[in-house]
């Protein structure tokens, strides 16, 4: 059975039809990359995935079980956690107490602020932030702050981890850098990656499979060498 099922999800936005009867399925311990110009649905779709967004139409599946319409929390506790685009840590407080934010939120019974200490400097240390944890969030590097959004999805304790354009903005050696750290979370943590990235060169790298989108519809589906010389694709992305 597939880890998570996404089936004829439709979100419109006024006139806007954000996602238009979005299927497909991912793989537990797979990393599926999401690609398409900007205003594709993409960060869209996470929201609807993640639970901060209804769909109009459609229902998310994990390992079978509708969780379509239930809340964030909720989602998270069953095992999916989001990074978001634009970085939001709490500028004010140190990388681990953001983290740690993190794991008391993705906590199902209520966890010992040791416990969830413990689990933010383990996800910082997996992100290669275990050396700055206690500097405030608002003096990290833009990558640094990339990595502590991904240690807090991963202090939650998730399985499912759905990464928004992670790489936007970094230069091409810290893109290098991510790209090996991601490769070894899903090695060491058999944890499942949904990769939204413009980045395209990392995408192709990392993903398992492809799905490109355009204006809320599905272009192509398949891995990246199909997706790289995909017709639709190329005229979709590149006019
Ligand atoms: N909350 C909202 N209210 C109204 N329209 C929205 C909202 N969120 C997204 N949209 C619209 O839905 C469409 C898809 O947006 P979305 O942010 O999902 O695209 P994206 O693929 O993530 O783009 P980008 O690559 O620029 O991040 C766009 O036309 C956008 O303007
Ligand atoms: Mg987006």
């Amino acid at each position: 059975m597939a880890l998570l099922e996404i089936r004829d999800i439709s979100k419109s936005f006024g006139g806007i039809r954000a996602l238009d009867q979005i299927t497909f399925s991912v793989e537990e311990g797979e990393i599926f990359g999401l690609m398409g110009a900007n205003g594709a649905g993409k960060t869209t779709l996470f929201a609807v995935i993640a639970g901060q967004i209804r769909p109009g139409s459609g229902q998310v599946l994990l390992r079978g079980e509708c969780i379509t319409g239930l809340r964030p929390d909720r989602i998270c506790r069953r095992g999916i956690s989001r990074t978001f685009q634009i970085v939001r840590p709490f500028g004010g407080v140190t990388a681990l107490e953001n983290a740690t934010i993190s794991a008391l939120y993705g906590s199902d019974s209520p966890p010992s602020r040791k416990g969830a200490t413990e689990a933010a400097a383990v996800a910082l240390e997996a992100v290669g932030l275990g050396a700055q944890k206690d500097r405030p969030a608002s003096e990290l590097t833009l990558s640094g702050q990339k990595r502590l959004e991904i240690a807090r999805a991963l202090s939650t304790g998730a399985g499912a981890i759905l990464l928004d354009e992670v790489m936007a903005g970094l230069t091409p050696p810290e893109v290098d850098e991510m790209i090996a750290t991601l490769r070894g979370l899903r090695h060491d943590r058999k944890l499942t990656f949904i990769l939204v990235e413009h980045v395209m060169s990392a995408l192709m790298t990392l993903s398992d499979r492809v799905l490109a989108m355009d204006r809320g519809r599905m272009v192509a589906l398949g891995v990246p060498d199909e997706i790289s010389r995909n017709k639709d694709v190329l005229k979709a992305y590149f006019g």
